[in-house]
């Protein structure tokens, strides 16, 4: 509600802070400019360190029209990425998928010895081409390139490791993945659709929940089974599904600019909400003209984790004492991956709502069941099932094995869903601290209660070897045990 109270106010804001930054930017490349000449190629021997002074980006390597560049990225005030950015926009259209993120100062550096290398003399190697080349280069298409010096031999390119975005003519097959920025969604090929999906769960290695799966529409050509497909952003403003040997799409998602002739180029992106765009350089700006999922509410997470979507996108939460906020609706420990085995066993409250429905339904897996208690049922007491929708007219019962993200608000009250709410974690901490005190506290005691025995016991037999038994067994060993014991319920409950 708040963000929509001063919106002139606020792109006003925008545009001033845009106009600083272009300038700022500006101001900093003609800078480096004029020191070091733009440099076409790299060579063996080349080394490059952040500079401290650049706030945004610090190109290293241009193509041949200056419309691309290869760089350090800043992506927070302290971390940087190795990012490939079209220039006039500054948006970047490739970073390299390293496993951390390399700091902007010194140690990080980025060098050429026949592979490309980005290191920290302190950490390693985040990220490396793994080549014996000559040369790397970057084409007028926005592909980094590593080679030999004959020209011919491609050692390894970015195009075969594209990250969240896809240019013209650049080929998508069943062995690559887009990755939206945050890492929750991908875009994946599988033997004749393409399939978008969330990883809302945990870290496993299977792509997550689809959630958008378009099959071939074999218009034109049909799929000859067992040759894998691939998928082409075409200048002519569709998303191409082609066959390996075979130039006729067995696919065509055509763009708002199917056909048309644009100035500039394009580009799709997997974005950050899990929608898929097409968009088009006008020579000022990024035209928006294709959207995988159209209606807000069918996007996986349209308003955020326990939120409520109305058509339209209008926001709730499930719950109807939670006021939607900026930070969406579910308490932060919902948010995290997991499930209620282990350390969470049981440690729920439930929170039902009827008329809720899920968004992609379609693509979920379900178990016809006679009725809503039996679906809830089964839920209840299944450690990995955070919660279930019920349609009593058709008796499906869908079971989420992840976190719960946004339903979709309908009118049919027979649809209702049962969800998991974690609770009870800042409790069991409390409860582990009094049970460590009262530890200390009776081992305190026995303690005391020993010593006191031990004095009298010594008062009456003065014998050395008596006191050393008794010691152990009694003094110490009662204390040292619920020590343990309270420290092991620690454990658990921070794991
Ligand atoms: C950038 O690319 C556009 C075509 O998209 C081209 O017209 C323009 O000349 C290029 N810019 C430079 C500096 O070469
Ligand atoms: C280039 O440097 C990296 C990192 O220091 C090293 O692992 C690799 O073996 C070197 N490659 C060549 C061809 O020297
Ligand atoms: C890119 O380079 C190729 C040749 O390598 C050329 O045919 C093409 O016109 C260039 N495109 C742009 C946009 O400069
Ligand atoms: C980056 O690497 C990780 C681990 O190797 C992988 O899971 C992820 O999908 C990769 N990201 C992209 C954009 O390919
Ligand atoms: C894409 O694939 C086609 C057919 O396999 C091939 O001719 C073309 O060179 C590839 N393009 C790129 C940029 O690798
Ligand atoms: C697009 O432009 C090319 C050359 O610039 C021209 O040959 C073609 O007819 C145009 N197509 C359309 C649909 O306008
Ligand atoms: C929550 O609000 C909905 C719609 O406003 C209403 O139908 C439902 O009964 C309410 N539930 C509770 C528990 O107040
Ligand atoms: C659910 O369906 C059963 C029969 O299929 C019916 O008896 C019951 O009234 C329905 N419940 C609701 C809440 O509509
Ligand atoms: C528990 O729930 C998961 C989904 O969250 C499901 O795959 C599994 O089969 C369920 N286990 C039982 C015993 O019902």
């Amino acid at each position: 509600m708040d963000r929509h109270k001063h919106p002139h106010f606020n792109s006003a804001v925008h545009l001033l802070l845009l106009t600083i930054f272009t300038a700022l930017q500006t101001v900093t490349w003609g800078a480096h400019a004029i020191e070091s000449p733009s440099p076409k190629e790299l060579l063996i021997g080349f080394k490059a360190t952040p500079d401290p002074s650049i706030s945004s980006f610090q190109p290293l390597l241009f193509d041949e029209s200056g419309n691309y560049s290869l760089g350090f990225l800043r992506v927070d005030p302290t971390h940087l990425s190795l990012s490939v950015l079209h220039v006039p926009s500054s948006v970047p259209v490739w970073s390299a998928n390293t496993t951390r993120l390399p700091i902007w100062t010194d140690p990080t550096q980025l060098s050429f010895n026949g592979s490309l290398v980005l290191s920290d003399s302190h950490t390693g190697v985040f990220w490396s081409t793994d080549t014996i080349g000559d040369r790397v280069w970057l084409s007028n298409t926005s592909n980094l390139i590593v080679q030999k010096l004959d020209g011919e031999t491609v050692l390894w390119q970015s195009f075969d490791l594209p990250s969240d975005t896809l240019v013209e003519n650049q080929n998508f097959t069943t062995a690559m993945a887009l990755v939206s920025l945050n890492g929750l969604y991908s875009m994946r090929l599988g033997p004749d659709y393409v399939g978008l999906y969330a990883k809302f769960g945990t870290s496993g290695t299977d792509p997550g929940q689809i959630y958008l799966k378009h099959r071939a529409l074999e218009a034109k050509a049909d799929i000859v089974e067992g040759r894998p497909i691939y998928l082409v952003l075409k200048s002519d403003g569709y998303l191409g599904m082609f066959q390996t040997g075979s130039t006729i799409p067995v696919d065509v998602q055509s763009f708002n600019t199917f056909q048309q002739n644009v100035s500039g180029i394009r580009r799709v992106r997997l974005e950050p909400d899990g929608n898929l765009k097409g968009y088009y350089w006008t020579g000022s700006s990024w035209v928006l003209d294709y959207q995988a999922i159209s209606e807000p509410c069918e996007l996986p997470s349209s308003c955020g984790s326990y939120g409520l979507c109305k058509p339209g996108k209008e926001c709730s939460c499930l719950e109807n004492r939670t006021v939607y906020g900026s930070s969406g609706c579910g308490p932060l420990e919902n948010r995290v991956s997991g499930d209620f085995c282990g350390a969470y066993e049981n440690r729920f409250r439930v929170l039902r709502r009827s008329g809720v429905e899920l968004p992609f339904k379609e693509l979920m897996g379900y178990r016809k069941m006679a009725s809503i208690e039996m679906c809830e049922g089964a839920c209840e007491g299944n450690c990995t099932c955070w919660g279930v929708v019920y349609s009593n007219s058709s008796g499906f019962c869908y079971m989420l094995d992840y976190p719960i993200q946004t339903l979709v608000a309908v009118g049919d009250e027979t649809k209702t869903g049962y969800f998991k709410v974690r609770e009870g974690v800042g409790k069991k901490k409390v409860d582990a601290w009094l049970g460590l005190g009262l530890g200390l506290f009776f081992g305190a005691v026995l303690v005391f209660a020993g010593v006191l025995g031990l004095g009298w016991y010594k008062l009456r037999n003065r014998g050395v070897k008596g006191y050393v038994e008794e010691e152990g067994v009694v003094g110490i060993g009662p204390y040292k045990d619920l020590g343990a014991a309270s420290f092991r319920s620690i454990e658990l409950c921070e794991r």
